[in-house]
C-alpha cells in the first residue's frame, strides 16, 4: 500500500467512533516499533515528524525509512508534519512527499492564524495534501490561574466554526486541557469534554485532533526513575479519559512523550543491569520492543483502532 492522506481514515473514525494514533518519529527503531504494532493490530496509523525530528534524522533518511515501513506492511500509513512553524516548512514537506502537514498558527492572533493557515491550505490542496490547523492555546493550566484566564486558553467553539469555514483546513487541533510533555496536571487530570461537545456541534464534519495526549505511563516513569532518571511528579492523561475522547469525536491522538519514556526506560535498564554492554543492539532492541508494546496497548485498549485498517 502507498502512503495515504488522513482523509479516509478520519472519515471512518468519525463514522465508527474511534481515534487514530499519531506517533512522533525520530529514528528507525521508533518507526519500526510503531509500525510493527499497528500492523499486528491491523490499524491505520499516522507517523508524524516535527521540524526538530526532520532536522535530526535528515529529510531523505526519514522519508526513505517511512517508505520502507510502507513497503513492508499492508496498513494505511500517513506521513505528517507535526507543528509546522511557518509556510516554508509546510511547503518543503508537501514538496518532499508528506501526505499531511500541520500549520501551527496558535501562537498568532486569530486573523494571522487564519491568514497563514489559508496560505498553507491553498498550497497543500493544490498538491493533494491535507492540512491540520490549531486553534486555542495548549499551555498547561496552572492551579492559581483564575477561571477567565483559563477559559481564554481553551478553544472557542464559535471561533472554531469561523476558522474552519475561512481556512478550509481538513482537521483542527483544539485546546481542552491537554499540554505537551510529562507534566500535564498538578492535581486531578481533567479535560473539558463540554467544550469538545460544543466544537463537535458547530463543526460535526471536521476531524478533531488532541495534542499533548500522552498518558505519561506511570510504570515507565517508575522504571526510568528506578534506573537513575530524575522525573518526579510526572502526570499525563489517563487511558480512561483518552478512551472517552476517542468515543466523543476526537479522530487523532498525538503521542510523543510516552514513546520517549518507553525507549529511555529500557535503555536505562540495560545500562544499569549490564554495565559491560556496549553493543547498541543490546539496548535498542528492548527499547524498540517497549515502543511496540506501548503503541499496541494504545491502539487496542484505548483508541479503538484495531482492525480498522
Ligand atoms: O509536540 C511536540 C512533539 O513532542 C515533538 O517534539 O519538537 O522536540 O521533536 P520535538
Ligand atoms: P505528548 O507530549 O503528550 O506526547 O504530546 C505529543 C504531541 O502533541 C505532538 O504533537
Ligand atoms: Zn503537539
Amino acid at each position: 500500500m502507498a502512503l495515504v492522506t488522513t482523509k479516509e481514515m478520519f472519515e471512518k473514525s468519525m463514522k465508527e467512533h474511534f481515534a487514530i494514533g499519531a506517533f512522533n518519529v525520530n529514528n528507525m527503531e521508533i518507526i519500526q516499533g510503531i509500525v510493527d504494532a499497528a500492523s499486528e493490530q491491523n490499524s491505520p496509523v499516522i507517523l508524524q515528524a516535527s521540524s526538530g525530528a526532520i532536522k535530526y534524522a535528515r529529510p531523505t533518511y526519514l522519508k526513505k525509512m517511512v517508505e520502507a515501513a510502507v513497503e513492508e506492511t499492508n496498513i494505511p500509513i500517513a506521513l505528517h508534519l507535526d507543528h509546522g512553524p511557518d509556510f516554508e516548512t509546510c511547503k518543503a514537506c508537501v514538496d518532499a512527499g508528506f501526505t499531511s502537514v500541520m500549520i501551527d498558527g496558535s501562537k498568532y492572533d486569530f486573523e494571522e492564524n487564519v491568514r497563514i493557515t489559508k496560505q498553507v491550505v491553498d498550497y497543500a490542496h493544490a498538491h493533494g495534501v491535507v492540512v491540520e490547523a490549531e486553534l486555542g492555546k495548549l499551555a498547561g493550566i496552572e492551579d492559581d490561574v483564575n477561571v477567565a484566564e483559563a477559559d481564554a486558553k481553551y478553544t472557542d467553539p464559535d471561533q472554531a466554526a469561523e476558522f474552519v469555514e475561512r481556512t478550509g483546513c481538513d482537521s483542527l487541533a483544539i485546546a481542552i486541557g491537554t499540554s505537551h510533555g510529562a507534566y500535564k496536571f498538578k492535581g486531578e487530570a481533567k479535560l473539558r469534554f463540554d467544550i469538545l461537545a460544543k466544537v463537535k456541534e458547530k463543526i460535526p464534519n471536521t476531524p478533531i485532533v488532541l495534542h499533548g495526549a500522552s498518558t505519561v505511563i506511570p510504570e515507565l516513569v517508575e522504571m526510568c526513575n528506578k534506573y537513575g532518571a530524575d522525573i518526579p511528579g510526572a502526570k499525563g492523561v489517563p487511558d480512561e479519559i483518552l478512551h472517552e475522547a476517542s468515543l466523543s469525536g476526537v479522530s487523532k491522538i498525538n503521542v510523543d512523550t510516552d514513546l520517549r519514556l518507553a525507549m529511555t526506560a529500557q535503555i536505562r535498564k540495560v545500562f544499569a543491569e549490564e554495565p559491560s554492554a556496549f553493543d547498541p543492539r543490546k539496548y535498542l532492541t528492548p527499547a524498540r520492543d517497549e515502543i511496540k508494546r506501548t503503541v499496541a496497548h494504545k491502539i487496542k485498549d484505548v483508541f479503538g483502532s484495531s482492525n480498522k485498517a
